[in-house]
């Protein structure tokens, strides 16, 4: 039987890093932002599984089905090589590539990162008892320190894989940036699967951030539960409503935390202050809506070029293979 790991990336990063700066920076702009990250402790990635089995939450349950018809295809394409996940979760749609990349190889390796240690440590014990020829490592940090780190630790073939439309959670730099760094990570001739959120119609888009459970607002106001005990914060989650609405000219989903009254919050670990005016907003997340070809001429600016395209019969999401 392979051997699986778990391993914290850089575990003095953050603290070299000024762990909290960003967060700093997001109360201190008007309007005030938080960093999407911080979404994801362990409770919020718990919450954001169960976001994933909504009946108004299509993403997840989309891009599965797409995965399913076509990771067989997507095998075939790329031949064996190295599967690298960047926001893992619990890997539920990755089982339907690790399943059509067992049949193609003998030997197979799985780096899924997450920056939730809890996820992480299940998904990677769960893969293990399910996958004996499966070597699976597992790496606990920020895409940032997972695509620095690979560059100097891993050599043979790879794909690396983004899905859920997380591409979607960053604004245009943000993205820009991010594609950059995918290229740095790869080797010519590696590869690079990408699933996007395709533009529809507000009332589909809407509610898919705003569900009639309130699972997705009590994953939004996490992150201030997540900001208190990192930060010794006293954010009252009583103070503050979750609202998304789709910004139809930006085409993108804008997550919003609203303050209901005048109040300071205080972020003692950060020895940092902060005022709410009643009906100040924070701007929590976005998630911006994809045009497939549009996607294509980006990704070929960082000299990722596509073999392959794949979406649903509505067309709601896109599922991209590309080559670097
Ligand atoms: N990547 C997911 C998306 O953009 C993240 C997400 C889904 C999310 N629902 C959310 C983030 C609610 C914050 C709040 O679809």
């Amino acid at each position: 039987m392979l051997a699986t790991s778990l391993k914290i990336l850089n575990e003095h990063y953050q603290a070299l890093n000024n762990e909290g700066e960003d967060v700093i920076q997001g109360l201190i702009q008007s309007p005030k932002t938080l960093p999407p990250k911080y979404f994801y402790d362990d409770y919020g990635s718990e919450l954001f599984e169960q976001i994933c089995e909504l009946p108004e939450y299509y993403p997840t349950r989309t891009e599965a089905w797409i995965l399913q018809q076509y990771a067989d295809e997507i095998a075939q394409i790329t031949g064996a090589c190295e599967l690298v996940e960047l926001g893992s979760g619990s890997s539920t749609k990755t089982l339907f590539l690790l399943d059509a990349y067992q049949k193609i190889a003998n030997y197979c390796r799985y780096v899924p990162i997450d920056v939730s240690h809890g996820i992480l440590k299940s998904t990677v014990l769960k893969l293990q008892q399910k996958y004996p020829n499966l070597f699976v490592e597992g790496l606990i940090g920020t895409y940032e320190q997972a695509l620095t780190k690979l560059e100097t630790t891993f050599a043979s073939s790879r794909m690396i894989f983004f899905l859920g439309s997380s591409l979607g959670n960053f604004n245009p730099r943000e993205c820009d940036d991010f594609l950059s760094k995918i290229t740095r990570a790869l080797q010519p001739g590696d590869y690079f699967l990408l699933g996007i959120d395709l533009q529809k119609p507000k009332e589909i888009l809407e509610p898919a951030y705003n569900d009639s459970q309130g699972i997705t607002a009590a994953f939004n106001l996490n992150i201030l539960s997540h900001l208190n005990w990192r930060f010794q914060g006293d954010f009252d989650l009583n103070l503050f409503t979750h609202q998304a609405i789709y910004n139809q000219n930006d085409a993108q989903i804008e997550m919003y935390l609203h303050c209901k009254k005048t109040h300071e919050v205080s972020l003692e670990a950060l020895d940092f202050q902060v005022c709410f005016a009643d009906g100040e907003s924070i701007l929590t997340e976005i998630s911006r809506k994809f045009n497939l070809v549009n996607m294509q001429k980006q990704l070929e600016t960082h000299g990722l070029k596509t073999l392959k395209t794949w979406t649903d019969p509505k067309e709601w999401f896109g599922l991209i293979l590309c080559q670097a």
